[in-house]
């Protein structure tokens, strides 16, 4: 019987990997020498978290690396999507590097490499130094070329251990929902994340803020080559908004492209085109980002693979003959959410998702760099935590990924969100997206069953 089973299979070498960010679980939120982070400063604000509370000790990552990288072995993964903490490094954010830091980063790569997990770091995940912040964080143009600076020293600190490092994590959540407020709408559909620093530009500023972001992000990729060791590779891991055509004929298809196109008008499209479509420009009218030649040159300066956060769809749509070329269909009231408000359901935007990055821009490798869903976990009587919802959403989406991979489309590997139960944001500790989960009073890690699923689909490289 079991040999009757049809099992989807991956490319060989496809990397099983697992993901978290500095902020999100390392705690130790002012040791060795750490400078404070814009979260820092979000989270010790009343009001901000959901919960009232912070990502101080969070899961006490930075002292428990070792029990939590022999989790991850455990569990069958063979790549970790890590975050660097900027003012461990660089306290100010520019200036005299904080050893302690480094040394932090140092270990836990060693451990990886010993436990035969290869470490993939993201250098911005969202906790941009406070000093820099009081200078005017993303609105100044000095920032990007800090950020450059920044990687450029870690490349060339790290790349004798580390090959892939990702630059910017969702430039699309930390512009708009730090600069824009929740409440409002941006290119990819609603926004479901309030950020740090919480501000709330009008649109032209707003505008300017996600240039200067995308422009880090080109600084950084030119920094990295240069600085790291040969052979050191790089690219963005960015939340792409996905059209998925509602029915999938030759025009609809065609649709979503124009669609998706536009979607990451000022995030990924500019950064894998090196320039911004008319119509985002025509849109935007006065309030469109100022910028040169120049500027589009840098962002768009040839990454080695594209790292993609998928969820879900952004919206579907349908062919039409009208401006602008798509009909965007509304989610019916009934359509199913998974735990999180947001997070409808949508398999597909993991087929689509790569496809769009393929059929678009060529991408020459394609990461997915996160992917999972929160779910309202609890510890059964036995002690187990049961989440077959989780299993049901990462089975279908894998299904959808592998569809992907045996028509082509160059996925090299995908990253889960998340390794474990971890500081949400703004939601606090109240959404657990992990598929181990943590016990925030005693940091007990007990891995969910969902854990067990990750595990053999990695160990047969395939989803059944
Ligand atoms: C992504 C982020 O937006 O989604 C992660 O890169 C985040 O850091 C995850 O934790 C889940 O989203 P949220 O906003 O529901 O916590």
């Amino acid at each position: 019987m079991a040999d009757q089973i049809h099992r989807r299979e991956f490319p060989e070498g496809f990397k099983w990997g697992v993901a978290t960010s500095a902020y999100q679980i390392e705690g130790a939120w002012d040791e060795d020498g750490k400078g404070q982070s814009i979260w820092d400063t979000y989270a010790h604000t009343p009001g901000k978290i959901r919960d009232g509370s912070t990502g101080d000790i969070a899961n006490d990552h930075y002292h428990r690396y070792k029990e939590d990288v022999a989790l991850m072995k455990e569990m069958g993964a063979n790549a970790y999507r890590f975050s660097i903490c900027w003012p461990r490094i660089f306290p100010e954010g520019t200036g005299t590097p904080n050893p302690k830091g480094l040394d932090f980063y140092n270990r836990l790569v060693g451990e990886l490499l010993a436990a035969g997990i290869e470490p993939f770091p993201t250098l911005y995940h969202w906790d941009l130094p406070q000093a820099l912040q009081d200078k005017g964080g993303w609105q100044n143009r000095d920032t990007p070329v800090a950020f450059a600076h920044y990687a450029g020293y870690v490349a060339e600190q790290l790349s004798d251990q580390v090959r892939h490092f990702f630059t910017t994590n969702e430039i699309q959540s930390f512009a708009d929902g730090g600069h824009r407020g929740v409440d409002t709408h941006v290119a990819g559909g609603e926004l479901h994340l309030e950020a740090a620093p919480g501000l709330r530009l009008p649109p032209g500023e707003l505008n300017q803020v996600r240039h200067h972001a995308v422009l880090g992000h080109g600084l950084a990729v030119h920094a990295i080559h240069a600085m790291g060791k040969p052979g050191t590779q790089c690219g963005p891991a960015e939340v792409i908004s996905i059209a998925v055509p509602l029915i999938e004929s030759d025009e609809h298809i065609k649709a979503a492209e124009v669609a998706t196109r536009e979607l990451n008008a000022p995030f990924l499209t500019v950064i894998l085109e090196g320039r911004y479509t008319d119509a985002y420009l025509e849109k935007a009218g006065k309030d469109a980002p100022r910028f040169t030649p120049e500027d589009l040159a840098t962002i768009s300066e040839p990454v080695d693979f594209v790292g993609i956060n998928v969820y879900k769809p952004n919206i579907y749509v349908l062919a039409s003959d009208t401006t602008p070329g798509y009909r965007a269909i509304p989610y019916s009231a009934s359509h199913p959410k998974m735990f999180s408000d947001w997070h409808m359901l949508g398999p597909e935007a993991l087929y689509w998702g790569p496809k769009m990055v393929q059929s678009l821009w060529g991408a020459p490798a394609i990461y997915i760099t996160e992917n999972g869903c929160a779910a309202a976990d609890e510890l059964a009587a036995d002690g187990n935590v049961y989440d077959t919802d989780r299993i049901m959403f990462l089975r279908n989406s894998l299904t959808q990924l592998q569809r992907a991979t045996a028509e082509g489309v160059p996925v090299k590997g995908y990253f889960l969100w998340s390794m474990m139960d971890n500081f949400e944001w703004m939601n606090g500790y109240g959404d657990r997206f992990g598929i181990v989960y943590v016990d925030f009073d005693t940091q007990q890690r007990i891995p969910k069953m969902s854990a067990s699923f990750f595990r053999e689909v990695s160990m047969h490289n395939a989803v059944a």
